[in-house]
């Protein structure tokens, strides 16, 4: 939908000319769940996202209105009561970000009209909360003023995630979301906080995204046990003696040692994807660097494969579309973000991708027996505010 239809189909509800924003959504392109034990990732942040119009008020309510939710009406939120409710939906994140900066010093003296208009695909694991959260985040940056740089500003937006909705996810999200520069994606430590900005020099390839349309139910509770399941590896290894702060930061030569002391299998082999997909990250962008894209794509490849058989996060729609890209001539193709439905990405010859995609959507719908959707990935830069 064109952005200006928006504005002036909602008129009643803006009042006026607004201010807009965009936050981007992400994909990772490679380093999978470890960016809660200390590992690096390499996400990018995508075209696809969520806009913020705003206008000002006199009094000192905020509205909310959203242009994909209109069932779900107008939400009003006085700032006396920012407390969580699970009926309040998608305003919840946005209450969160205007609880926490108001908590940091934010002094706020007027209300607002806040409408949102999102085109990430619904619950498919491109980040959508990670996007809206760091939207309002600048949203109350910009228009009350605060010395909040972006790079504490995607912290705060993971502590709301994690505090105020109760999601216990990594960093990697809100600071692809927050940190991206179009034409690149991060290299980020999830440990130090250290980060690089590698261009995304594809060559003849072309990243596609390919959306499973399956909705990620049980993601959050399956989220949360492979956590805890990591925890425990790296308490049972810290039991017997091993010097280690995070899973990451095990070589591959001292978890090949140490291994056997794990002696569940299912910890052992959370603890081995772990291990091996840090350091397949750090090879993926040396291969990227050199332009070694088919090296990049096989990197790609056994990340998938480790996520589906050690880490168990993926599905049979994702597998299933990972099998086709590969059958028909992608170099790499896996799973990204939390699984269990959601994307894959695949690198693609960019002359082909008209003719791969036309074989896996038929693939996958002969096999499923609905489509996925498929989208070519272009980059973006962080959230911030556009002109119309
Ligand atoms: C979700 C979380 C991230 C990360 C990924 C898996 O997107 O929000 O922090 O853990 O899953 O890599």
């Amino acid at each position: 939908m064109n952005l200006q239809t928006i504005v002036d189909t909602n008129q009643d509800f803006l009042q006026g000319t607004p201010t807009v924003y965009f936050s981007p959504g992400r994909v990772n392109l490679i380093g999978e769940y470890i960016d809660f034990l200390g590992g690096s990732v390499f996400p990018s942040a995508i075209t696809l996202g969520t806009y913020a119009f705003v206008t000002k008020r006199t009094d000192n309510e905020i509205h909310f209105l959203s242009e994909n939710f209109k069932e779900f009406g107008k939400k009003v939120v006085t700032l006396e009561d920012l407390s969580y409710l699970k009926s309040d939906n998608w305003t919840n994140y946005c209450k969160g970000m205007f609880d926490a900066l108001i908590k940091r010093g934010t002094k706020i003296d007027h209300g607002l009209n806040i409408l949102i208009f999102g085109t990430l695909p619904n619950s498919s694991g491109l980040s959508s909360s990670a996007s809206l959260e760091v939207l309002i985040g600048t949203v109350i940056k910009d228009i009350y003023g605060s010395d909040v740089e972006m790079f504490e500003m995607v912290q705060i937006a993971q502590k709301v995630e994690n505090n105020f909705i109760g999601v216990n996810c990594g960093i990697m999200d809100q600071f692809s979301v927050g940190m991206s520069k179009k034409d690149t994606a991060i290299l980020l430590n999830t440990n130090s906080l250290e980060y690089q900005y590698i261009p995304l020099i594809l060559g003849e390839y072309t990243l596609v995204i390919a959306h499973t349309n399956k909705k990620r139910a049980l993601a959050e509770s399956k989220y949360n046990e492979r956590r805890s399941e990591c925890d425990t590896g790296l308490e049972i290894l810290q039991s017997k003696g091993i010097e280690i702060d995070n899973l990451c930061s095990l070589t591959i030569e001292q978890y090949e040692e140490n291994k056997k002391q794990i002696k569940n299998l299912t910890i052992r082999n959370r603890v081995e994807h772990a291990v091996y997909e840090n350091i397949r990250t750090l090879e993926a962008v040396e291969a990227l660097k050199r332009g070694n894209l088919v090296l990049m794509g096989s990197l790609m490849n056994q990340s998938h494969d480790s996520l589906r058989d050690l880490y168990e996060v993926s599905c049979r729609e994702l597998d299933i579309l990972v099998d086709y890209f590969r059958m028909n001539g992608a170099i790499g193709a896996r799973m990204t973000g939390a699984g269990f439905g959601g994307c894959a990405i695949a690198l693609v010859p960019t002359k082909d991708v008209d003719a791969v995609i036309q074989k896996v959507r038929k693939g996958y719908l002969d096999k499923i027996g609905y489509n996925a959707d498929f989208y070519p990935v272009s980059t973006s830069d962080g959230t911030k505010k556009i002109e119309l």
